[in-house]
């Protein structure tokens, strides 16, 4: 199943929560890979430094892809040996082309957005891109880089529920671990103390995907 992270502003945590997830289902035992479909290669750079830091086989394997065609031609290949597979992407006025693909492609859109009026702005633009990707495809939006004292967070969930888009129950917290994760590789490897308000949110998170592809696969079935 393939898990497309978008939406077209830079700094709301795509990359973070790429990462996280991917590396919760690795640690799962699922056969997960990661596709870097932004430019920047902040996923291949991290793995790059997880692996320097942590070893071989900690983190799921990083696939850069330059463009749609790329994006495409991977998923195609790469669904048929992993369980999961999670694009990270560009923000989408930079590059259309592969975000259209990563949408076309996904059987789940996730839209990180943070607690912020501005931000709900976005929902429209990328709402626009998957109507004319593929109408069908679910999407999540997901409060990210939440602060616990924002009563935003809850306001805005209302709002983002009033559009029409579903939200995660999961709220993603904005955590220094998060921070210190992305300098040595993985979030699992901080002491249980400091991961785990952090790594819990993203056992959660992961627990209603999987809930959502479950949902999405019985009704193919059906
Ligand atoms: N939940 C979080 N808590 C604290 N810092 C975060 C969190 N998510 C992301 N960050 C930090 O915010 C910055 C932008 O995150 P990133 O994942 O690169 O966003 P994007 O991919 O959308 O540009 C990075 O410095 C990252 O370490
Ligand atoms: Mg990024």
């Amino acid at each position: 199943m393939i898990v497309t992270v978008t939406i077209q502003k830079g700094g709301v945590g795509k990359t973070t929560l790429s990462m996280n997830l991917a590396t919760y289902w690795h640690r799962q035992q699922k056969r997960v890979v990661l596709i870097d479909a932004d430019p920047q290669r902040s996923s291949e750079r991290w793995a790059a430094r997880a692996e320097a830091c942590l070893g071989k086989g900690v983190l799921p394997s990083v696939h850069p892809c330059a463009d749609g065609t790329e994006i495409e031609e991977a998923c195609e290949r790469l669904r048929k040996s992993h369980e999961r597979i999670v694009i990270d992407t560009p923000p989408s006025l930079t590059a259309q082309n592969s975000v259209a693909s990563a949408i076309q492609c996904a059987d789940l859109v996730v839209l990180p957005i943070r607690p912020s009026i501005l931000d709900l702005d976005s929902l429209g633009d990328v709402r626009r891109l998957i109507e004319a990707e593929s109408k069908d495809t679910p999407v999540l939006v997901v409060v990210s880089l939440a602060r616990a004292s924002w009563s935003a967070t809850r306001e805005v969930r209302h709002s983002v529920e009033k559009l029409g888009y579903p939200c995660a129950k999961t709220v993603i917290h904005e955590r220094a671990s998060h921070a210190r994760a992305a300098l040595t590789g993985s979030l699992w490897s901080l002491p249980p103390a400091t991961r785990r308000p952090a790594t819990g949110e993203v056992a959660a998170l992961a627990a209603e995907i999987d809930a959502l592809l479950a949902a999405g696969r019985q009704s193919e079935a059906a």
